[in-house]
This record gives structure tokens, C-alpha cells and sequence, in this order.
């Protein structure tokens, strides 16, 4: 099939590579010429394990362009523009305006095209904003002269192609046959289950899940939090938890809290929009606030060491919101590294992928190389890259927020275990 992706970002771009890799002929629009030029070259311009050499393969069946044009080319368009939060906590929808714009423009000129919405947007977004302007700028009708589905993405960064290639469940919001047959083909190799739903019902699956793991993560950080006084391993009743069946073991590693680009704005957007239907998603605001007080058990434990932290040389392991990607958005580095500037410690930081997106926002800390951190008063781990397991941290004060078995070797003291 010809395909074109709108928005080349982490979700897109996997998307367009792994399509590109299963032969369809890809083209990915994105409004940065840098992001454009690098895919051109075969260079993914995300640090993604196994993007680059997937992109490089497939260079003869995927291009960039900051042309929306080029969307007439394509009989799929997948929208994959970000959908970041408001200040307000609501969904900032101007990306996927302006998309929509730029595509029905294009669906005027044609016979038929199907719009597949990759993007994360709160229920009713498809129905109530996406299709009106669809059909406002091509003169057309959903469903009749072309086809939308909701169809959410799951794909966790570090894990992304693996993800995308081999999914737990694929979910296709659609409310027209010919739109459902089309993607039943393009996803019949999947072999999993697919869900077929409304668009509404596809968008809230997708909040559902990431609100559920979610709280997964800041049930057991809260029952780690205890364990830790109780002088309990938490680690050890995740383990014994999760053989149930009805509980699993995923995402029950306490530690310094979620963060990422999808959890905390998918959250606050649920909640901000229930709030609207005078429906308070309790839970989901108690899971928020452990999260925001998460990452900073991390400096009151090191305020343990040190009465006073202003002035020690604090070395942190870790920038990115986790392991094996560059994003640092919503990481929980960000709120610690803000305190350690509050009490005027003196921070070197280090991590393998993420430190030049991090230099954005912390200009002012040193950046500097990973054998350069044992020189420190105290070291925090916050992301867990493998490289970190080869340190010799003997004599070394280390405070831990994510489990690095290999740190135990220094002086150690770990965030809620
Ligand atoms: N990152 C993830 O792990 C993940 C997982 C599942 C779902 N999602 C959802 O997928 C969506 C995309 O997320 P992402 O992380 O890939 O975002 P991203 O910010 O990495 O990528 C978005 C891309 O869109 C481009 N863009 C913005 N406006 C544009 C326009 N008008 N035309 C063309 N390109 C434009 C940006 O330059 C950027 O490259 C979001 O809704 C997100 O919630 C993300």
C-alpha cells in the first residue's frame, strides 16, 4: 500500500519503518527539516534501538518531506502528531488541527482515502473535532467518501519495534465496513487479537490502559514507601504478587515514579476532562500526587548523609524518563535535579543518550563522562541503562531509584526497599 505518516516523531517514525520493512511504500511528513533531512539520509533522528539500521534497510521504501502534498500519493494517511498537555492539564489539540486541515484539503482532490488516527486523543476527539474539520476542508463525508479509524498505539520507547511488530492486541475504532476491511488487511500478518470498537471506545482504551499502569506503578511506590520502614524488600512482595495471575508481575517495580510522554499528560487529561462531566477520577488523582512526591524521596534520603547538601559534589546516574531512549519528558530526573539546584548541591550528570535533549532545560549543570560520576560525594541512580551495571561502585555512597542489584556493592541505600 502507499502510505503517509503524518508527524515523524517516536510513534511515526517507528510506524513508517516498520510499514516501510513490511513493503509498503512509506512516505513521512513532518513540519522539521531536520528530523526530514536525517530520515533522508537512512538516520533516525531518535534514539530508538534498532530504528537506524531498520530505516538504513529500508531507505528505497521510505522518504521525508515537510510537503503535506505529498499525502496525494498515499491511500492511508496515519496521524502521528503529538498531542501534548496545556498548561490547564487539558489536551493541546492544535498539531492534529492543522493536520486534519492539511489532509482534507487533500481528500478534496480524491476519490477516496482512509485517515487512521495513531495519535493519543481523549474520547469524542475523532468524532466531535477530527471529522468536522476533515469534512470541512475536503466538501466531503466520513465514512462515505473517505474513511477515519481510531486506531491507538501501545508501543513503550526503548521497546518500540519490538512493540509495533508484535503487539498484545491491535484496537480499530471504526464506524464504516469498507474503513474495517482496510485495515484488516493491512494488520491480517498481526498475529493478535484486534479489537474492533467504536472511535470513542478506541480512544478511552487507550487512557484506560496507561491510567491502569499508571497506578500500578504508584500502588506498589506507595507500598514500597512502607515496606521500606517495615524493613521489607518490596521487591520480593512484587515477585510474590505477581504470579497471580489476576495481578502480573509487569510494572511492579517501585522506584522514583512514572514519567515519559504519555503517562503523567494522558492522566492529567482524563482527569481534567472527567472533572468537566463533575466526575472526579479519584484514584487517578491520588495515583498523580504519589507520583509527584515520588522522586524526591530520593534527596531527603540524601539529606540522611548529609545535613546539609549545599555544596557536595551529588554525581546522577540517568537522565532520560527510562532506560534505552533519549526522552527525558516528564523525566523523573527533572523534578530531583530541580530540588539539588534548590539546596545549591554541585551536580554532574551523566547518561548515555539523553544529556543534549537535557541541556535544553538544565544549561547550567555539568555534563560529564560516566567514570567521572564515581568522583562524587553521592551518586543517584535514576534510569537503569545496562552500562550502569559495570561501574565499580565500592566506597562509593550510592542512593538508588531503580533497583541496579550491581550498585549494592557501595554503600547503598535504595529509594523504597
Ligand atoms: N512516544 C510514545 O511512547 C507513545 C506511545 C503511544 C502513543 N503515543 C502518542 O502518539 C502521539 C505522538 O507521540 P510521539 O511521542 O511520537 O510525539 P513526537 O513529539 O515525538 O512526534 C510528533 C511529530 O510531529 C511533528 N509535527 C508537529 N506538527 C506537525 C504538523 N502539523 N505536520 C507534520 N508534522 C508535525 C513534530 O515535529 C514531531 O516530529 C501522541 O499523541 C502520543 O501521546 C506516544
Amino acid at each position: 500500500m502507499n502510505i503517509s505518516i503524518l508527524g515523524a516523531g517516536y510513534v511515526g517514525l517507528v510506524t513508517g519503518t516498520c510499514l516501510a520493512n513490511m513493503n509498503h511504500d512509506v512516505i513521512c511528513i513532518d513540519v522539521n527539516k531536520k528530523k526530514v533531512e536525517s530520515i533522508n539520509k537512512g538516520i533516525a533522528p531518535i534514539y530508538e534501538i534498532g530504528l537506524s539500521e531498520l530505516l538504513a534497510k529500508n531507505k528505497n521504501r521510505i522518504i521525508a518531506t515537510t510537503n503535506p502534498s505529498n499525502i496525494k500519493k498515499t491511500d492511508i494517511t496515519f496521524i502521528c502528531l503529538g498531542t501534548p498537555s496545556k498548561k490547564n492539564r487539558n489536551i493541546d489539540l492544535s498539531n492534529i488541527k492543522q493536520g486534519a486541515i492539511d489532509i482534507g484539503k487533500i481528500i478534496k482532490q480524491k476519490d477516496w482515502h482512509v485517515v487512521i488516527i495513531k495519535s493519543t486523543i481523549l474520547p469524542g476527539t475523532t468524532k466531535d473535532f477530527i471529522i468536522p474539520i476533515l469534512e470541512k476542508n475536503s466538501g466531503k463525508k466520513a465514512g462515505r467518501d473517505f474513511g477515519v479509524a481510531m486506531n491507538p498505539e501501545f508501543l513503550k520507547e526503548g521497546k518500540a519495534i519490538q512493540d509495533f511488530l508484535n503487539p498484545d492486541r491491535i484496537v480499530i475504532g471504526t464506524e464504516d465496513d469498507k474503513t474495517k476491511k482496510i485495515l484488516k488487511k493491512l494488520y491480517e500478518n498481526f498475529r493478535c487479537p484486534k479489537v474492533f470498537t467504536g472511535f470513542s471506545e478506541a480512544e478511552m482504551i487507550k487512557y484506560a490502559s496507561n491510567a491502569f499502569l499508571a497506578t500500578k506503578i504508584s500502588f506498589i511506590n506507595e507500598i514500597g514507601n512502607f515496606c521500606k520502614k517495615l524493613d521489607i524488600d518490596t521487591y520480593k512482595i512484587a515477585d510474590g504478587m505477581g504470579y497471580d495471575k489476576r495481578i502480573e508481575r509487569a510494572f511492579l517495580n517501585s522506584g522514583i515514579g512514572w514519567g515519559g510522554s504519555c503517562f503523567p499528560k494522558d492522566i492529567k487529561a482524563l482527569i481534567t476532562m472527567a472533572n468537566k462531566y463533575d466526575e472526579k477520577l479519584k484514584i487517578l488523582e491520588n495515583v498523580v500526587k504519589v507520583n509527584d512526591l515520588q522522586p524526591l524521596k530520593i534527596v531527603e534520603i540524601l539529606k540522611k548523609h548529609f545535613p546539609s547538601i549545599k555544596g557536595k559534589n551529588i554525581g546522577v546516574l540517568g537522565l532520560s524518563f527510562k532506560k534505552d531512549t533519549d526522552d527525558i519528558r516528564e523525566s523523573r530526573a527533572i523534578p530531583v535535579i530541580k530540588k539539588l539546584l534548590q539546596e545549591k548541591a554541585i551536580i554532574k550528570v551523566y547518561d548515555p543518550k539523553a544529556m543534549d535533549n537535557f541541556k535544553k532545560i538544565f544549561p547550567q549543570i555539568n555534563y560529564s563522562n560516566i567514570n567521572n560520576i564515581l568522583n562524587s560525594d553521592a551518586i543517584l541512580i535514576l534510569t537503569d541503562w545496562d552500562e550502569f551495571r559495570k561501574l565499580n561502585y565500592k566506597g562509593k555512597l550510592i542512593i538508588d531509584g531503580r533497583r541496579l542489584e550491581e550498585a549494592k556493592q557501595g554503600i547503598y541505600e535504595g529509594i523504597c526497599w
